[in-house]
């Protein structure tokens, strides 16, 4: 398991202020387990009201506009996230990607935009079950990551990239060990290639995928897994405590 394994809980369109005492509850624990790094990312509506409530665990957004400010109703800007308390943004997400047509030039015009606020970036990667079966999994997912890591040296200090199989989120199925144990390897090669193996150290990769309490402990054994980007199981503080229990 990697030195201080990073937890994040990516909450989703899920959450109304009745999730503070769950907020809360996370982060009275996190102070208990120290050797894990904890955060979530609430919804924008939620996010400076967490930011308020924690002392410990770190707060981030789902997503941001690549501009800094303007005529884009319905947007948020990453100075804003920053201004409402956020400390990481996530870019890239497979439903972002999806369902909001994202590319991966839009998805680095957003990094550039986070790193310029401040920000940190979790850079989420993954390829869908079709790639995987025509055996094109590495491939793709290099391709994306090729296309939309930050050029610069010193963005390795504030990276995080998540490896998400598309098939693996929401579905209860997990990729096998053996797996994440390749794709990791092949993302911390190019991580090497890209920055600098002294720069890349400083990249955790995570892995996300259906992550719960009872796989946590496996999938956070595995070489190069520097953690976990948890969705369903972080939207109580129970499940997500479970995971944060795991990896400490
Ligand atoms: O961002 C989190 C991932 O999409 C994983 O979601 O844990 O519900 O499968 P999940």
């Amino acid at each position: 398991m990697a030195e201080r394994p990073y937890i994040v809980g990516n909450w989703k369109m899920n959450g109304t202020r009745a999730m503070l005492s769950e907020a809360r509850a996370i982060d009275r624990a996190a102070q208990r387990y120290m050797k894990a790094e904890v955060a979530v990312a609430p919804p924008y509506t939620l996010i400076h009201a967490v930011h308020r409530e924690a002392e410990q665990i770190g707060i981030g957004a789902q997503d941001c506009h690549p501009g800094a400010e303007g005529a884009h109703t319905g947007d948020i800007s990453a100075s804003m996230l920053a201004d409402a308390g956020a400390k990481f943004v996530i870019l890239g997400h497979s439903e972002r990607r999806g369902a909001h047509g994202e590319s991966n030039d839009l998805i680095n015009a957003k990094i550039e935009s986070a790193l310029e606020a401040g920000l940190r970036i979790i850079l989420c990667c993954g390829e869908s079950l079709e790639l995987r079966d025509a055996g094109k999994a590495e491939e793709f997912v290099l391709g994306q990551l090729r296309a939309s890591l930050p050029k610069i040296e010193d963005a390795a200090e504030r990276l995080t990239v998540a490896y998400e199989p598309l098939w693996a989120i929401g579905t209860g199925r997990t990729a096998t060990v053996e797996d994440i144990e390749a794709m990791h390897a092949a993302i911390r090669k190019l991580l090497d290639e890209t920055y600098g193996e002294e720069h890349s150290s400083q990249v955790r990769i995570l892995y996300g995928g259906s992550v719960n309490a009872d796989n946590a402990r496996e999938i956070l054994s595995t070489p190069e897994v520097g953690g976990a980007l948890v969705g369903g199981a972080s939207l109580s503080a129970e499940s997500f405590l479970g995971i944060v229990v795991a990896a400490s």
